[in-house]
């Protein structure tokens, strides 16, 4: 054990820092409103991260307010709000945090003479002076501040030494060494971290961090290399979510260090690795982003053994080919869970086992939506679960529902397409033309929200396996240059269509609604 910052930190111990909240929503297509964003924090929290990075407050009132509300909630992990040098800045940070029990401001500045010269047009001093200036300033209000040298691994490593020693002084903690644009390597990055802990004056107070970038495919390797140079904070995002490529992969770098303690040197997280699963799951379903099938830990194949040679191993001995269990990151097998005589009990203890669990009106949209399901379809798998629960607990903040829709489809005449919905409470009924059943259910839909939203994608993909299988779509629409992404399922693909149109639209409603209060401030 040693102390840093007043706080004993054991050596073989690494923080998870998650940004899957704010870098990893910078991220095309991933932004999430503020109950997503809540649902998102107290998963996080259950899942054991140490630290949550919650947004980027000056950027907008929508985050201000979302980095508020996730410090009011969720009470274990430290929060933490990202913020530039100015004055105004690291006030706006303060007042989100201001609720939480742990709170931390998290102050940046590029390093990088590129960054200087272009983006900044300061000299070295001028930087210098401004983490001077505003790390005191956020110490005056919080104990706990990280200093992070953006595009660290492009700057002078003697500059990045003198800067360090200023961010320690003014009372920072945590010292982070981003690879802002995914440019460095493994060896590089080991050697950089190990040459700021031996040069950095008072490095042994310190906790060193790492966050990488993927642009080269090294940011889950660049972090193990880091930790194996003694940083002790990894940032990174569920799914590995993220700017352009996107940031080290939470589930990775934790994964490799539990499945290889002895190259780590038994260095460990606390991360509940059986909740790993439902957390990838439950971003995937908020943003609309499926993790590509062969990505390691969270794909879809990451466990499935095609090779009849591999399987008739596995089979033996599960160890011949297999390194972890899908069960250690809460992966459960397909199997047959429930039918339709299953009970409220039945379905809440399943829902506690796969580490589903919903409460109050959430669990009995959960329950109503899992009978019409068992009614439709003849088996109920784990997965099917899942997207139940996604489904049950992201709709709100609605101002827009479907109802009931018929459609006529075919070659005899044009697709047709009715449609019910609640609009602001109101029931209301549509029948539009289209050249097929879902241009002509859109239509409907469009016609009765009256959006000006231009639809961008289209995705359909089987829940499970079986000509009865709940169907997953995934729209994604864009207004005025705002991109949403909506999701819904259903056994009937064309209800699964109409539901992920509407979640699209009601998300770009919610977005309209904040509309001068939020629109980003210019960072
Ligand atoms: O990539 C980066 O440099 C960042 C910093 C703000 C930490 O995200
Ligand atoms: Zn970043």
């Amino acid at each position: 054990m040693s102390e840093k910052a007043g706080k004993s930190v054991s050596e073989d111990r690494v923080l998870i820092f998650d940004t899957t909240l704010r870098d990893g929503e910078q991220s095309p297509g991933c932004s999430m409103n503020l109950s997503e964003k809540l649902s998102l924090a107290r998963q996080l929290e259950k899942l054991g991260v140490d630290i949550i990075e919650a947004g980027f407050p000056i950027a907008s009132v929508g985050d201000l307010e979302s980095v508020k509300a996730i410090s009011h909630a969720v009470r274990e992990p430290v929060i933490c709000a990202l913020s530039r040098t100015s004055v105004g800045d690291v006030e706006h940070a303060l007042e989100a945090i201001l609720p939480a029990a742990r709170p931390r401001i998290h102050v940046f500045i590029a390093t990088s003479d590129i960054h200087l010269e272009h983006k900044l047009r300061m000299s070295r001093e001028q930087v210098v002076e401004e983490v001077d200036r505003a790390v005191r300033q956020a110490r005056q209000y919080v104990d706990d501040v990280e200093f992070s040298a953006e595009d660290a691994t492009r700057s002078d490593w003697d500059y990045l030494v003198e800067v360090f020693d200023v961010a320690m002084s003014a009372g920072a903690s945590t010292l982070n060494v981003p690879d802002t644009v995914g440019y460095t390597t493994p060896t590089e990055y080991n050697e950089l971290i190990s040459f700021l802990k031996q040069n950095v004056r008072l490095s042994e107070q310190a906790i060193f961090s790492l966050h990488c970038h993927n642009d080269l495919g090294l940011a889950v390797a660049n972090s193990l290399a880091a930790i194996r140079a003694g940083a002790r904070q990894v940032e990174c995002t569920v799914n590995g979510i993220g700017e352009r490529a996107g940031n080290t992969a939470m589930e990775e770098v934790v994964m490799a260090l539990k499945t290889r303690p002895d190259t780590f040197q038994g260095v460990d997280t606390g991360i509940r690795t059986e909740e790993i699963w439902p957390t990838s799951r439950m971003l995937s379903s908020i943003t609309g982003v499926s993790v590509q099938p062969n990505k390691a830990i969270v794909g879809e194949n990451a466990f499935a053994h095609e090779a009849g040679i591999h399987q008739d191993g596995v089979l033996k001995n599960s160890l011949t080919y297999e390194i972890m269990t899908p069960k250690s990151i809460g992966r459960a097998s397909n199997e047959l869970v429930l039918g339709k005589h299953s009970g409220r009990h039945a379905f809440r203890e399943r829902l506690d086992e796969l580490g589903l669990s919903v409460t109050g009106d959430e669990f009995e949209r959960a329950f109503r939506r899992f009978k019409d399901l068992a009614d439709a379809k003849k088996t109920i798998f784990n997965e099917d679960l899942e997207v139940i629960v996604a489904d049950s607990v992201l709709t709100t903040e609605e101002r827009f529902s479907v109802g009931d829709i018929s459609i006529t489809s075919g070659t005899f005449g044009k697709p047709s397409a009715t449609v019910e919905m609640q609009i602001d409470g109101e029931a209301l009924k549509q029948t539009s033309l289209g050249v097929g059943p879902v241009d002509a259910l859109f239509r409907a839909i469009a016609e009765l929200t009256d959006t000006k939203s231009e639809l961008i994608r289209y995705q359909v993909h089987a829940v499970t396996a079986g000509l009865d299988a709940l169907g997953e779509v995934s729209v994604t629409v864009d207004e005025d240059g705002r991109r949403v992404i909506g999701h819904g399922a259903h056994e009937d693909v064309l209800v699964a269509s109409a539901k992920a149109y509407v979640h699209a639209i009601n998300k770009l409603e919610w977005h309209k609604g904040r509309r001068g209060r939020d629109e980003p401030r210019g960072i």
